[in-house]
């Protein structure tokens, strides 16, 4: 088991630059299946999600030639099997886009239930609601979810709750599909926008990604034959951003879409920190005095995110007074605020709210990463912290993140990774 051992107290100073963002490629790379050919795809983040995703791919007999390790050639002309292995499925929450993009196909798929983070109940209603509408039949027993359809004919679907996985997972089904498909409070995040485009680029026919309602005009074939390259990671680039002001540092982020981290700028300035948008795709980030206290509520975008919840809240657990966080999208994901309190934290978690009273600094502690960005707020805490901070529970901070510590390092944190 590897851990990190950190020694904090370091003002992170210097460049990094973004890689791929993970929740657009992990949609990409099933959308391949939609196309019965071969492309490429440049600047997908070296994380296991993306790893796993591939895997899948080859079991299912797409051909895949890495160009170099940011870079995919994939062969989608034969698939060979529509049953994704349940063993691999269940890993990851992406997996779910198999089944939008199988039914696309082949009109038949087999998937295990998708695991992830557990950030408390992660339904698939819409998704399978969505299916459903396109004509599908679908099943959920014994660990898995089959769908099957003769043909899959365009419908309107309202989603109940803007869901980003329902959004895109529906929009894979119905790229194929006859006639047209509407989805009504579609999820506007980046990434959807930027699986729209990377079908669009293959030959399907999508309009309105980025807003809440979404076309989709079903094509005969989607061509391939096409480069495309990931969005930056939004989230990967706010986690800098408040790494900067957590550490009392000044980062200049490059490889971002500064649009794209509005609502992170937003906050930055209001609790008293710097940012400055260079030239849109590059941002730069500094603090040199305590925050201010903040009052925060996650939303879809153009929302503050729940995915950079946890690395506010290590920024806000030494911010002069009391904050608020509202987490308005998961009932777990206040895990982290148990781990940060070990560090010297004062937090109150109660269901989806939490009252960060701000203490002077956080000291080392051995911390677990409950989740993904728990993870990275962990690593942020203990770049802060008095003393050398252990991080375990590595595997789910590798699943999204691409060198994590290697780009810590370059900042100049005292970061190294360990095996036991
Ligand atoms: N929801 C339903 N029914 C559904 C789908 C969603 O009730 O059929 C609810 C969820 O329970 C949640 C809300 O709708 O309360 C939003 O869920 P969404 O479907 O948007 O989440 P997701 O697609 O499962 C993705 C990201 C998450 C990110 C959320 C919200 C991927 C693989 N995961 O999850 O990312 O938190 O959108 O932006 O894209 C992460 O990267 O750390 C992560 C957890």
């Amino acid at each position: 088991m590897d851990k990190l051992i950190i020694t904090g107290g370091t003002p992170l100073k210097g460049e990094v630059t973004i890689s791929g963002a993970k929740n657009a490629a992990i949609a990409i790379l099933p959308a391949t299946l939609l196309i019965k050919g071969v492309c490429t795809i440049e600047n997908l983040p070296n994380i296991s999600d993306v790893k796993i995703s591939c895997k899948i791919l080859e079991e299912l007999g797409a051909k895949i030639e890495w160009l170099d390790t940011n870079t995919i050639r994939i062969d989608t002309t034969n698939i060979t099997s529509t049953h994704a292995p349940l063993d691999l499925t269940r890993k990851f929450r992406a997996s779910y886009y198999l089944i939008g993009s199988l039914l696309g196909r082949s009109k038949s798929v087999e998937v295990g239930l998708p695991g992830g983070c557990n950030l408390g109940p992660r339904p698939i209603d819409q998704h399978i609601k969505g299916f459903e509408a396109l004509g599908a039949k679908v099943e959920v027993a014994q660990g898995k979810i089959q769908a099957k359809a003769k043909k899959l004919i365009g419908n309107s679907i309202y989603l109940d709750v803007v869901s980003v996985g329902a959004t895109i997972n529906v929009m894979l089904s119905a790229v194929l599909a006859e006639g047209t498909t509407t989805i009504d409070n579609a999820a506007k995040e980046p990434h959807v926008v930027d699986v729209a485009n990377f079908l669009n680029t293959m030959g399907a026919d999508i309009r309105g990604a980025g807003t809440d309602v979404i076309k989709i005009n079903g094509v005969k074939e989607l061509h391939g034959n096409a480069t495309y390259s990931v969005v930056p990671d939004q989230i990967e680039a706010g986690t800098f951003m408040l790494a900067a002001v957590a550490s009392r540092g000044d980062i200049t982020i490059k490889n971002c879409i500064t649009k794209h981290l509005e609502c992170v700028t937003a906050k930055i300035l209001e609790i008293g920190a710097h940012v400055e948008d260079i030239d849109g795709d590059t941002i730069r980030v500094w603090c040199n005095k305590r925050p201010n206290k903040a009052t925060i509520k996650t939303a879809p975008y153009p929302g503050f995110p729940t995915d950079l919840q946890p690395q506010i809240g290590v920024v806000l657990s030494t911010a002069k007074g009391t904050s608020i966080i509202n987490e308005s999208i998961w009932d777990s994901r206040f895990q982290y605020t148990a781990e940060l309190n070990k560090m010297g934290a004062n937090i109150t978690a109660t269901g989806k709210s939490a009252v960060f009273e701000g203490v002077d600094e956080l000291s080392a502690a051995p911390v677990y990463s409950t989740d993904l960005r728990a993870g990275a707020a962990l690593i942020i805490a203990g770049i802060m912290a008095r003393g050398k901070t252990e991080v375990y529970n590595l595997q789910h901070i590798d699943r999204g993140y691409e060198n994590i510590e290697n780009k810590f390092r370059n900042l100049g944190a005292k970061i190294e990774r360990v095996s036991e």
